[in-house]
């Protein structure tokens, strides 16, 4: 099929290399040329690994284009996905205006088509902008009907960062909301090599799948958290004990990791904007609430059990390693080492951080504290050490050598406590020391 992407950020670009590997065309539509330009000479504009060598192979064969002229781009293409950002704003609500001004691009460009084409919305948005916002704009600028002069979808995308190809090429679903069945249809052709189950369901419903899949992941990881704050007082591990909940299948394994909390563009976002639709519909969300609230007790308790185990860190050589939200991306929103770093500076402390990835992007967050590639010589400078990024390299220092350390703080487990004997260590959800 030949396919037009409206947005070329991370969900457009993996989603454009997964349905090139799927034997299709594909042209990325974006205002910004740089971006553009930087995409056809092989490399995206974010990190995240196997892209690049995918999207070479397919500049390569032709397979995918890019365009800044959406409305020709559309005319030769059967279906248009939107893949455009949906930021929250101030208020947790969702920052709709790039999804207004692709939808009237696109009802504009389909006024002089004749074929049938099918418009597919991909973006994380708030349950009703589909069939509201999206096609009633396309409909207006356009003079056609969704549903029978033209094909309304939408299909939302469950990658995680770090591991986006793997997740595109093989998700547990896809998801297919949509209100006639040529557009089904169409869908269905699309995506079934994949192999993978595919889900029939309203726009709208498609929609609240998405954010309630997040939102129960985000409750996951928070209730860990609170179980995780109870364990250390008793005296237990919490790994231990999410293991034993987690081998009952109706609960699984997954998602049960304590930590400094859930970072990313997903989870803060997405639990925040569920909470606001609930509030303009006049319902209370207390469990949302405690899950946010959760979030943001964790990176200050890990501060605080620092400060109250090893000493008052006013004044001392504090190391974080890791500013990335998660290993493998230099994706820094909604990070846990930005809370902990505000934490640390408030207290005094002197901070210097690390990051194998992820330093450039966080440097325009906290421009005023040092920043190092090297990860030894900032282990040598360092007092105490912040382990905040699960990153693989920080569990093969060499910790029996770094006896000058006063104490390691690990927040995401990323060390084998054996490793630690010469060293003041405590983990997060481990017993306080
Ligand atoms: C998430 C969803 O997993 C994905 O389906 C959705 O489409 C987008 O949001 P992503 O944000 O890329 O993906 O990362 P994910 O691996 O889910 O991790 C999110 C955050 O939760 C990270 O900060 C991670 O460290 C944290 N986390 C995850 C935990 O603290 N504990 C866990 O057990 C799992």
């Amino acid at each position: 099929m030949n396919i037009s992407i409206i947005g070329t950020g991370y969900v457009g670009l993996t989603t454009g290399i997964a349905l090139a590997e799927l034997g299709n065309q594909i042209i990325l539509v974006d205002l910004i040329k740089e971006k553009l330009d930087i995409i056809m000479s092989g490399v995206a504009p974010f990190f995240e690994p196997g892209v690049n060598e995918l999207l070479s192979k397919h500049i390569r064969t032709g397979n995918i284009k890019t365009t800044m002229d959406g409305a020709n781009a559309i005319m030769v293409t059967d279906m248009t996905f939107i893949t455009v950002g949906t930021p929250s704003r101030k208020d947790g609500s969702m920052d709709d205006s790039h999804i207004r001004s692709a939808s009237k691009m696109i009802g504009e460009a389909l006024k002089d088509k004749e074929d049938f084409h099918v418009v597919v919305m991909k973006s994380t948005v708030v349950p009703g902008t589909t069939l509201g916002i999206i096609r009633e704009t396309i409909e207006r600028q356009s003079g056609k009907k969704g549903g029978s002069d033209l094909g309304i979808a939408m299909c939302p995308e469950f990658l995680r960062e770090g591991a986006a190809m793997h997740d595109s090429m093989h998700p547990d679903r896809v998801v297919v909301g949509c209100i006639d069945d040529r557009t089904y249809e169409i869908m269905e052709r699309l995506f079934s090599p994949l192999g993978s189950r595919i889900l029939r369901t309203s726009p709208t419903a498609a929609e609240m799948i998405k954010y309630a899949s997040n939102s129960l992941l985000a409750t996951k990881i928070s209730f860990t958290n609170e179980i995780s704050r109870i364990c250390e007082k008793v005296g237990l591990d919490v790994y231990e004990i999410m293991e034993g909940v987690g081998l009952d299948f109706r609960i699984n394994p997954m998602f049960l990791k304590a930590g400094a909390g859930f970072g990313g563009s997903c989870f803060p976002k997405d639990v925040s904007a569920l909470m606001n639709l609930a509030k303009q519909l006049d319902l209370d969300t207390p469990l949302l609430n405690g899950v946010m609230k959760n979030n943001e007790i964790q990176p200050q308790h890990l501060v605080e059990v620092a400060e109250r185990t090893f000493g008052p860190l006013g004044g001392r050589r504090v190391a974080v390693l890791g500013l990335a939200f998660k290993p493998d991306t230099d994706d820094i929103r909604e990070t846990r080492s930005l809370p902990v770093i505000r934490a640390l500076m408030d207290r005094g402390a002197v901070v210097r951080a690390t990051d194998p990835k992820a330093i450039g992007n966080f440097k325009a967050a906290i421009p005023d504290i040092v920043y190092s590639d090297d990860l030894e010589e900032i282990l040598d400078w360092a007092e105490f050490v912040f382990i905040l990024t699960e990153w693989p390299e920080y569990g093969t220092i060499d910790w029996g050598s770094k006896t000058h350390l006063s104490a390691v703080i690990d927040g995401r487990r990323s060390v084998d406590p054996v490793s630690m004997k010469n060293v003041k260590y405590w983990a997060i959800g481990s017993p306080l020391p």
